[in-house]
């Protein structure tokens, strides 16, 4: 498992090889319907919603409501909240299989910018 993240992290910069990375062949299909909606609820968009009480300093135009808002900011999800050592959300918890899920999707079932 280590290896595979480390494998995702040094990809980060190289979105043309990150399918062979994290081995997309293989991989269960995730969606923003069987997964991501409910995944960005939970642990984003109490900051990173344009509806958020308080965005505790989130940036006004990181803004996770939708697909299509995630897919113009899958690459920086991928880096800040899919890599060994995650950085969103700022207080941690996200359980590894959510983490490998959200690699997962972002990797191999890019949502769609609409
Ligand atoms: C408790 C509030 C909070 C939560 C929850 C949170 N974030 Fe953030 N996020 C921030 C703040 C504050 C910043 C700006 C400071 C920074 O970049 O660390 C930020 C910045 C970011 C950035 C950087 C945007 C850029 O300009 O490059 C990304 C990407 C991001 N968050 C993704 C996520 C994801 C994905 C989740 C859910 C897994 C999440 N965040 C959950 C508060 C939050």
């Amino acid at each position: 498992m280590k290896r595979w993240f480390l494998a995702l992290l040094l990809g980060c910069g190289n979105p043309a090889d990150t399918d062979a990375l994290v081995e997309c062949d293989d991989a269960p299909v995730v969606t923003w319907d069987n997964f991501g909606a409910g995944f960005v609820l939970e642990n984003c968009q109490p900051c990173h919603a344009s509806s958020a009480a308080d965005r505790h300093d989130a940036p006004e135009d990181v803004i996770f409501d939708s697909e299509a808002d995630v897919a113009l900011w899958a690459q920086e999800i991928l880096e800040r909240a899919a890599s060994e050592d995650p950085t969103m959300p700022p207080q941690g918890g996200v359980e590894e299989d959510d983490r490998i899920r959200l690699a997962t999707w972002l990797t191999c079932y890019p949502p769609v910018a609409q």
